[in-house]
């Protein structure tokens, strides 16, 4: 079996995308990693595809540049609209994204209805909707742009009454977040009956997990099944590697772990760890 020790390109437009790097770590201890957060131009979930396509073709080629052996598009919106054309411009370099490991997971683990929070650019262009209708179609979609998430994610705030107001906010209306007892509001416009599994269609927004699970916990949701598709991306990459006999050998060489940002690397090294879950070390700051 060939072996390659070249590192895995993986980017995001911001830190987003170390939740994703995170679980491809777990999943894949041998490998190393070079990592891009384009903080400087965040948020791409606010931007047209045109722009978020051009965004990621740059984030994609300085990864190609510095010789990845394949690409993970970390960034739900980038995945969104940008895959195809990515896969395209790099073939034969294995390129993945991370909707339709996240929409495989959703549609495995959904009852029945399925409530996908991402940003406006994701949720306005239907990747996820159309996908997981396509693998389900008895499942009734529904999705809903929080780009607060991302601003407060990148912030650092993953907890909080802040964080609980804006995550009570972009549930009203799909959930009853009505505490057992009380009574209800008379809200109107609400959707009927509440959703069985919350699809976490954003790399920001794994840092909300524990907020999430108490306000659903705390009300009428204590069922409610969260997803991301981190994990699943991990598998997908474990299996395109080894199918294209490019994992590195165990015993080779130690793993890296490269990051670089487009702005703001002294703040990416402080709050960073918060969506990786360790301490980082140098970020290098580079221009697309
Ligand atoms: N990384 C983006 C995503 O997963 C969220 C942040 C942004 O809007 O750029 O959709």
């Amino acid at each position: 079996m060939n072996t390659d020790s070249s590192p895995i390109g993986v980017f995001d437009s911001g830190m987003g995308g170390l939740t994703v790097l995170r679980a491809l770590r777990n999943q894949l201890p041998g490998e190393s990693f070079l990592y891009l957060g384009d903080t400087a131009r965040l948020p791409y979930g606010t931007k047209s595809s045109t722009t978020v396509q051009r965004y990621a073709l740059q984030a994609a080629r300085i990864l190609v540049d510095r010789g990845v052996k394949a690409l993970v598009v970390a960034c739900n919106t980038a995945s969104a609209v940008a895959l195809a054309s990515l896969q395209q411009q790099f073939a034969p370099l294995p390129v993945l994204g991370v909707v339709e490991p996240g929409a495989q997971v959703a549609a495995a683990t959904c009852r029945g209805r399925i409530l996908v929070l991402a940003t406006e650019s994701t949720v306005s262009g239907g990747a996820y909707q159309r996908r997981l209708l396509t693998l389900r179609p008895d499942l009734r979609v529904f999705a809903r742009p929080c780009p607060l998430l991302v601003a407060l994610a990148e912030e650092g705030r993953h907890q909080g009454p802040l964080v609980t107001l804006a995550l009570q906010q972009y549930l009203q209306g799909y959930a009853d977040l009505r505490r057992p007892g009380e009574p209800r509001s008379g809200e109107r416009g609400s959707v009927s009956g509440s959703f069985d599994t919350l699809l976490l269609g954003c790399t920001h927004f794994p840092v909300f997990r524990d907020a999430l699970r108490e306000v659903l916990d705390e009300t009428e949701n204590p069922e409610v099944a969260l997803v991301d598709s981190a994990e699943t991306t991990a598998r997908a990459l474990a299996d395109q590697l080894s199918s294209g006999n490019l994992a590195a050998a165990s015993a080779d060489i130690e793993p890296t772990l490269a990051l670089m940002a487009t702005d703001g690397i002294d703040r990416f090294r402080r709050v960073g760890g918060y969506f990786l879950g360790e301490r980082l070390s140098a970020v290098e700051l580079v221009d697309l």
